[in-house]
């Protein structure tokens, strides 16, 4: 038999059983479905953990995901892992929709070599993040990763650089969106960090620089992953995560919940739902919630429900920085954002935190076109050697910053008292505010009636009789000057004093005059914040 008819042969005898094409990709497909393989799902499940694709399915609109890159796989032959290949590798990425509206995903598959970070996973998560960034499209990141590949050596840590480069390039175009859905530890922890918002889950979600056992032998405490680094440390302890929930379905929900308030990229203004509430709506129980007394106690947050349309507030960072209250709110069914003081925690005096989480929150804002509405009751800065000596003056000048720059609408409302720089610092007219309101009970001053006739009459208060009589009579007399909102209404500081119960008609009408908002900034690379 010659070569060439052997040959024929050869081909006659592949050809009575063709492959058919369309088979071979579905079960390639089918292959990269099953990641790590059934018994490491099964393990997944039993932490109480979805895997990466159950994740993205719940997260997005039903039947919209779209998978890119699922037969992508590591080159790498390092430590056997030439043996151990799996399409799609350690990450599910692709695009979907949340609300009928397009987002880019990544999702860590931890069941595929502990969904860590090699140099296609990275690849693969970057080119997602790309496309994000061209098309103006929000990105959500789903991390449960035991980090960078050890196996890979460097490249998984150029893997992470990548990544991070395309956070910050993304930053401030397109909101980003992590959570944390399992391990995330060292290096990989910045990513997160550097996304717009964070989410975590209690008990199976853990993020931390350095391990437990690395701080005990490094330096001998003792500590549990969880006070490290879980949930509950991280959103109430250190302000790392914005939102924890109790499972994942939760965080999953309300990450479509915050994408409803959010415009898809710097470009665009957040969505306007149909309202729900009656814009016109006269609120008479806020003149009840805020007590006249300057110094007594109330939740801030009961004002906040009032005004916004009905069920609408949605806090942010809420066990965190707690003297201060933000998070995204509707009027007339528009996206705005609130900042608040809250009496009710250490008498919403400002702090290092409360100036870094109400800070980021405004510049978060203004970045994606959400108005700020601000309402103030706030006695000072928070005194102490501790405060000064960790830079409440650094830190505090964040919040200047964050107000001063935004050029989205800024609206106000001093419900209570503004005293010294915590006034100004509050959306002040001068640091850009647009329209500023007070309640007819509130009060404006450099220091609040004690400490101000404590300095000005301290002999006078000392020679008394009755020191403390005669303290009473001076701080009615300073009240009857200082304690009431004319002053600075006066001086057109105020743009109105206003009836507590109209006050959401007038934040509503305002609203929508400044829809027509435009303000220009001169060109410059970006401004040196305090950081
Ligand atoms: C390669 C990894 C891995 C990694 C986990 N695996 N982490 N493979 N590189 N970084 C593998 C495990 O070998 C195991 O494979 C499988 O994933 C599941 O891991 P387990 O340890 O069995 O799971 P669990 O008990 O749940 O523990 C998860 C874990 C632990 C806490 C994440 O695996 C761990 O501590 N991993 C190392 C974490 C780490 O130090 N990463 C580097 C961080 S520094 P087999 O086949 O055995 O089942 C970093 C730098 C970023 O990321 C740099 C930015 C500049």
């Amino acid at each position: 038999m010659s070569k060439q008819e052997e040959s024929d042969g050869d081909d006659a005898a592949e050809s009575t059983e063709p492959s058919d094409p369309v088979e071979e990709l579905r079960e390639r497909r089918r292959e990269a479905e099953r990641g790590g393989g059934e018994a490491r799902i099964e393990a997944q499940h039993e932490k109480g953990k979805m895997t990466a694709r159950e994740r993205v399915d719940f997260l997005v609109d039903d039947g919209t995901f779209t998978e890119v890159d699922a037969f992508v796989e590591h080159r790498s032959t390092n430590f056997g892992m030439g043996e151990k290949t799996f399409p799609g590798d350690a990450v599910v990425t692709g695009y979907g929709e949340v609300d009928g509206r397009k987002v880019f995903l990544f999702a860590h598959d931890f069941t595929v070599l502990g969904g860590s970070v090699g140099e296609v996973v990275a690849e693969k998560i970057c080119k997602v993040m790309d496309r994000a960034i061209e098309n103006g499209v929000p990105v959500i990141g789903l991390n449960d990763s035991g980090g960078a590949r050890i196996q890979e050596g460097v490249d998984s840590l150029v893997g992470f650089a990548k990544i991070f480069n395309r956070n910050t390039e993304a930053s401030g175009l397109i909101p980003q969106i992590s959570a944390v859905m399992g391990p995330c530890a060292g290096g990989a922890t910045y990513s997160p960090a550097l996304t717009d918002f964070t989410f975590m889950v209690e008990d199976t979600s853990h993020m931390f620089i350095t391990g437990p056992n690395v701080i005990e032998t490094v330096t001998g405490e003792q500590v549990s992953k969880e006070e490290l680094g879980g949930a509950g440390s991280h959103s109430s302890k250190s302000g790392v995560a914005h939102f924890a929930y109790d499972s994942e379905e939760e965080a999953l929900e309300n990450i479509r919940r915050l994408l409803s308030y959010l415009p898809q990229n710097n470009m665009e203004d957040p969505p306007r739902v149909q309202p729900w509430d009656e814009p016109d709506r006269e609120v008479p129980e806020l003149a009840d919630i805020v007590p006249n007394a300057p110094r007594k106690p109330y939740d801030m947050t009961k004002v906040i429900d009032r005004v916004v349309d009905e069920d609408s507030f949605f806090e942010v960072q809420e066990n965190w920085a707690r003297n201060v209250v933000v998070g995204f709110g509707r009027m007339d069914g528009r996206s705005v954002g609130i900042v608040a003081n809250q009496p009710r925690v250490s008498a919403g005096t400002l702090d290092i935190d409360a100036s870094e989480k109400a800070a980021r929150f405004i510049r978060t804002c203004d970045s994606f076109n959400v108005p700020v509405l601000s309402f103030v009751d706030v006695p000072g800065f928070m005194p102490g050697t501790e405060q000064e000596h960790n830079g409440i003056i650094r830190r505090g000048a964040k919040l200047i910053y964050a107000y001063a720059e935004a050029t989205v609408p800024l609206l106000s409302v001093v419900v209570r008292k503004a005293y010294g720089g915590a006034y100004i610092v509050m959306s002040s007219k001068f640091l850009g505010s647009d329209v500023n309101y007070a309640w007819p009970g509130s009060e404006m001053a450099v220091l609040g009636p004690r400490g101000a006739v404590n300095i000005l009459h301290r002999q006078e208060i000392a020679d008394a009789d009755d020191p403390d009589a005669r303290r009473e009579e001076l701080m009615d007399e300073f009240r009857e000057e200082f304690a009431h909102p004319y002053g600075p209404a006066r001086r057109g500081y105020l743009d109105d004093v206003i009836e507590p119960k109209e006050t959401r008609k007038r934040l509503v009408d305002d609203l929508d005059l400044l829809t027509r908002k435009r303000e220009d900034t001169p060109p410059k690379d970006h401004g040196n914040i305090p950081l």
